[in-house]
């Protein structure tokens, strides 16, 4: 149920990102309208008088009075678009026609400037004929810790934190200058590698403070997506492993830009192709492996990009022993950086979800990329183990003495990570993010008894 509110708040979002590049009648505007009324529409089966309702409260998504963690990092577009209308969330009832979400993302992508009050926001909807996609008032913070509907037009002043809180501006950040550069890549062909820089920098900036957290928050339900998750969790690896190799900040902040940008390539591989579920013939191969020497084309063309990010996505897909593509002469070798965005690409795509495939334990990833002899470097495979543990954060565990927990951080030992107790011995949720903290490394009777899963998507 859950899943479904995520996966049609990110649908919002993403018509509003199509529709701003794109114009109301094109296909990709239409197809996000066409599925969001599809799944609101199933989502209401049971209750065709009901809403689908959300809020937008300090930059996040709020539903039954707690965050939505992984939309509020897509979603910027939808949530930035609320802020401007000064409302405090979105309340859909049937009948919604596509039409109508059309007019809701093209309002959405042209509205820049914030709109005088709510009241002339819901003018504006009215004078639109989507008055039925209702405004709500601003959320506020009520005296137990959570955020709901406020009675009047004034906004709320809350102040609890959670654990997502201080990161999820960068994370939002993460995901817009990935997407943006995907989309140049397939527009203009131009590059905005100062803004991916910042970005790399605030990853390596707060990945002490837990930017691998980034592992469990995004999560896509359009295809396009995929891509995006998948470069900002690589480029969150590519911190962690960087860091236990000892390298130094600046080459850090270049490593870490270079696992966002290291698919930009696909932004030119035709959709029936990048997204065709079967098993691609030779020559849909052959497009297909020329990602990483279109990314490295586009990212030399930019003029800005550096020697690390050039060479992280020609050599991401090569092998330690040569193989692999592209076709490298054998006087040459990949160089350090292809070879660690090699080891996360690998990594991220066994351990992530996707709509063909569950996600893969960390564990039985290791053991499948160990057994992979001569495809990674052994130096990079061990620093990826260290830095990220058995149980990664993000994951959900089960404890020895029958309590369900979080793994907030990679502790002293690999199999003993810091963790935040979420269920009780009972299986009965602990509210929001109040749950008992424990470092296992320092309590010897208590260990992980099984993973549950990896990440919450
Ligand atoms: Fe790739
Ligand atoms: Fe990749």
């Amino acid at each position: 149920m859950e899943q479904r509110i995520s996966d049609l708040i990110i649908l919002l979002a993403g018509g509003i990102n199509q529709r701003r590049m794109y114009f109301d009648a094109h296909p990709k505007v239409r197809a996000f309208s066409e599925d969001f009324t599809i799944q609101l529409r199933k989502l209401l089966a049971d209750d065709p008088d009901g809403a689908f309702s959300f809020g937008v409260f300090k930059g996040k998504f709020v539903r039954k009075g707690s965050f939505l963690v992984g939309p509020s990092i897509a979603g910027r577009s939808l949530i930035a678009f609320a802020e401007a209308l000064g409302c405090g969330g979105f309340s859909f009832r049937l009948p919604v026609e596509p039409e109508d979400i059309i007019t809701f993302f093209r309002l959405a992508a042209s509205t820049k400037e914030p709109v005088a009050n709510l009241k002339a926001a819901r003018d504006l909807f009215a004078h639109e004929g989507i008055g039925h996609i209702q405004l709500a008032n601003p959320y506020e913070e009520g005296d137990d810790g959570t955020y709901r509907e406020g009675a009047a037009d004034d906004s709320g002043t809350g102040t609890i934190d959670n654990d997502f809180t201080p990161l999820m501006a960068v994370y939002q950040a993460l995901y817009e200058i990935v997407a943006r550069n995907n989309a140049m890549a397939l527009h203009s062909g131009g590059l905005d590698i100062t803004d991916a820089l910042t970005c790399g920098e605030d990853l390596v900036r707060t990945s002490s403070t837990g930017v691998l957290d980034v592992m469990q928050f995004i999560r896509y339900p359009d295809y396009d997506s995929y891509t995006i998750g998948h470069s900002v969790r690589v480029g969150a690896l590519a911190v962690v492993i960087g860091r236990k190799l000892g390298l130094e900040e600046h080459l850090l902040t270049e490593l870490a830009t270079a696992g966002l940008l290291h698919d930009l390539g696909k932004g030119r591989i035709p959709e029936e192709i990048l997204f065709k579920p079967g098993s691609l013939d030779a020559d849909e191969r052959r497009i297909m492996e020329s990602h990483p020497a279109l990314g490295a084309q586009l990212l030399l063309a930019s003029g800005e990009a550096t020697e690390i990010m050039v060479s992280a996505a020609w050599g991401h897909h090569i092998r330690m022993d040569g193989g692999g593509y592209p076709r490298m002469p054998e006087w040459h070798s990949p160089g350090f950086a292809a070879a660690i965005i090699h080891v996360c690409d690998v990594f991220e795509a066994l351990t992530a979800a996707r709509p063909y495939k569950d996600p893969i334990a960390p564990l039985q990833a290791y053991a499948i990329m160990l057994k992979d002899e001569g495809s990674y470097d052994p130096r990079i495979l061990a620093a990826l183990v260290e830095g990220l543990g058995l149980y990664p954060p993000g994951s959900a565990v089960l404890l020895t003495d029958g309590r369900r927990a979080v793994v907030t951080a990679v502790g002293d030992g690999l199999d003993r990570p810091r963790v935040r107790i979420s269920h009780d011995s009972l299986g009965l949720p602990v509210e929001g993010d109040h749950g008992e903290r424990l470092d296992l490394g320092v309590n010897d009777g208590l260990g992980v008894a099984e993973i549950l899963v990896v990440g919450t998507g």
